[in-house]
């Protein structure tokens, strides 16, 4: 036996997550005054006015612990999605959902299908667990392929990660995919819909997702969060909807005061602030325009984006753009850790911010 102090084995082979670069960080590092954070999914909008007011009024209570049921909070949820109160769970963050998921279904041996490019807080935590990771392929347009996911279920998988719409390709599964998808998943293994972007799909066959949990079907976990189209990421709450025996399940191991007096507060009137959502949804979608014609203007391709992000291929030198982006104030994500190499993820932010993305990266571009 070691005399040192050891780490337990699952943490031996995570690869840590890498956010995006802080504005404060690139400030100092290059000595810049102006710089733009395009690399977070961010709400350029900023916070939703109700929810803002809402932890205003709050701050008063915060000598209380919160409510470790989030009574109000659920319930508000549970009248605004129609979905039944004890199908309501919420969390410090989608993340914390996910880890809660992984501690709560996870064992030694058990393996997690995960598309090869997916949001990488399902890889961290399941192998934290000590499960094995399962990777399947993208579809040539960067789409999650659900044939490949299904055909590589086997007797060990115990949690299915569908990322819907995916981060980073910001691609969807449709309705009818997803339908056949859950037919050949048996019912032992949990399938999590993750739809962190829901609310920016444009698609009239985007899966109905609710419509399983109303159902009480029981291995469907539907995800969500407040961080990107109610701008409240700082504040972090993440909520999701499954069979009433998942949520309990949760609260079993759920650290007891996870969603703070704030978040709650303004996760209620987040709810109501139906101008803010809308607002956020129309000025996304109309900045993933210019964005996205502003890259076919400089002969460049991208995935087929549903969410406030693109992914754009740059090609071999994707690291040296990045860099030179960066340099010049402007930051976006490098996708090396999503194993995409030859691409960069762009948030998308306001018309100013993706003008100056775009005529940053056309300043450079040929000679990079
Ligand atoms: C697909 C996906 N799931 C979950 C999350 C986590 O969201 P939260 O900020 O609620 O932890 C993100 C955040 O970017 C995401 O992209």
């Amino acid at each position: 036996m070691s005399n040192r102090l050891q780490k337990q084995r699952g943490l031996d082979s995570i690869k840590p997550y890498v956010p995006g670069k802080p504005i404060e960080d690139v400030k100092r590092e290059y000595g810049l005054e102006d710089v733009i954070k395009l690399a977070s999914n961010e709400n350029p909008l900023g916070v939703a006015p109700n929810a803002l007011a809402a932890m205003q009024e709050a701050l008063s209570a915060l000598n209380h612990y919160p409510d470790g049921a989030s009574f109000e909070f659920r319930t508000a949820l549970s009248e605004h999605f129609q979905v039944a109160f004890d199908q309501v769970c919420v969390g410090n963050g989608a993340d914390d959902l996910i880890l809660e998921l992984s501690m709560a279904y996870l064992e030694d041996g058990d393996e997690v299908l995960v598309s090869r490019s997916s949001f990488p807080m399902y890889d961290i935590y399941s192998t934290a667990m000590r499960a094995a990771i399962v990777k399947t392929p993208l579809t040539p347009q960067h789409g999650l392929d659900l044939d490949a996911m299904a055909n590589a279920i086997t007797d060990r998988t115990k949690i299915v990660y569908v990322c819907n719409p995916n981060n980073p390709t910001g691609t969807i599964v449709r309705a009818a995919a997803l339908d056949a998808f859950l037919k050949r998943v048996p019912e032992r293994v949990l399938v999590v819909l993750d739809e962190a972007y829901v609310e920016m799909v444009d698609a009239d066959d985007f899966p109905d997702s609710l419509s399983y949990v109303r159902e009480e079907r029981p291995n469907i976990f539907v995800l969500r969060t407040f961080s990107k189209v109610y701008g409240l990421a700082g504040i972090r709450i993440g909520y999701g909807f499954a069979h009433p025996d998942i949520i309990s399940t949760l609260f079993r191991i759920k650290p007891p005061f996870n969603v703070n007096v704030l978040a709650q507060a303004a996760g209620i009137a987040a709810l109501t602030d139906r101008e803010f959502v809308s607002r956020s949804v129309s000025e996304n979608k109309a900045g993933r325009e210019l964005i996205t014609r502003g890259l076919t203007e400089l002969g460049l391709s991208y995935a087929e984006s549903h969410t406030n992000f693109v992914l754009l291929r740059v090609g071999s030198e994707a690291a040296a753009v990045q860099q030179a982006l960066l340099e010049r104030g402007v930051i976006v994500r490098p996708c090396g850790g999503y194993d995409l190499p030859e691409f960069l993820r762009v948030s998308i932010g306001t018309e100013a911010q993706n003008r100056r993305f775009l005529d940053t990266l056309a300043e450079f571009l040929p000679s990079a």
